[in-house]
């Protein structure tokens, strides 16, 4: 196991670009090797609208024709990607931008044929990102991968998130999001889940949208024997508390030793 922690940055909480970055600020200068991997959802829907396209989400996925892949890559692995590495750098973080693409760091299958040009990852080429990692800088990945026929295929911020963090054999995978954590069905933040718990919530529910591709994710990262958290961007020091043992946001615990 590497001392790696993956940090999901959820393109819901683009606009608290301050409390991320400074989560990530932090683990850098605490000496964690941080690699972060960002959505963008909430951009990809703008930018699809300006420009007179639908959008389509099949549980939790964007439904992804040519167009709606063009937009996705030109935003996350160009604007996206680009903004978030020009504000960690802003704050001393040594930032390099790329996507699942470069390096061919991520291969893919099709998700679903009724989810077009969605890749799932099947094969993380983690050597691109050790390099980086390993000459003290922190890689921002923009989520794609490269498809059977060397086509680029739209992946999940999440999904891409977990592959990584099991591909590396990070630490910890936490999500940076607008909700504090998972909510059960009362709508309090569950402090810890584990496959069977979440499996049940999943089926009555109760996780639902944009939390089922990061549970996916979490119970991916953690049959690899790294923990997962979700956790609200706002708590900045939640990261840490999570790494020092204490509770934050909903954690899932390693199931195997690493
Ligand atoms: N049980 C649950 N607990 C908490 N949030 C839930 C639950 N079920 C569904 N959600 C939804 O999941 C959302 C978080 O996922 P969402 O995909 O919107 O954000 P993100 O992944 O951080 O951003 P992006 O997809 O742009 O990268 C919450 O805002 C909430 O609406
Ligand atoms: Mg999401």
């Amino acid at each position: 196991m590497s001392a790696t922690v993956v940090l999901k940055i959820g393109g819901s909480v683009a606009g608290e670009a301050d409390a991320t970055v400074r989560t990530v600020a932090s683990l850098h200068d605490s000496g964690h090797p941080v690699v972060v991997v960002h959505g963008g959802g909430p951009q990809i829907g703008q930018w699809s609208e300006r420009l007179g396209l639908a959008t389509r989400f099949v549980r939790g996925l964007r439904v992804t024709d040519e167009p709606t892949r063009d937009i996705a890559i030109a935003v996350l692995a160009g604007l996206a990607n680009k903004t978030l590495v020009a504000r960690l750098l802003a704050d001393g973080v040594p930032a390099v931008g790329l996507s699942g693409v470069d390096g061919g760091m991520l291969r893919a299958e099709r998700e679903a044929p009724e989810l077009g040009l969605v890749g799932r990852v099947t094969l993380v080429d983690s050597a691109l990102i050790e390099e980086l990692v390993d000459a003290g800088r922190v890689p921002v990945i923009a989520p794609a991968a490269l498809g059977p026929g060397g086509e680029i295929l739209n992946v999940n911020g999440d999904s891409a998130a977990g592959a990584i963090a099991a591909g590396i054999g990070a630490r910890l995978l936490a999500f940076l999001t607008d909700v504090p954590g998972i909510q059960g069905k009362d709508g309090a933040v569950l402090a810890d889940l584990d496959r069977e718990r979440a499996a049940a919530l999943v089926d009555d529910g109760t996780i639902a949208g944009g939390m089922l591709p990061k549970v996916e994710a979490c119970l991916l990262a953690v049959a690899s024997g790294c923990a997962a958290a979700i956790v609200g961007a706002l708590e900045i020091d939640a990261v840490e508390r999570v790494l020092s043992g204490e509770r934050a946001g909903t954690l899932f615990a390693a199931e195997v030793a690493a």
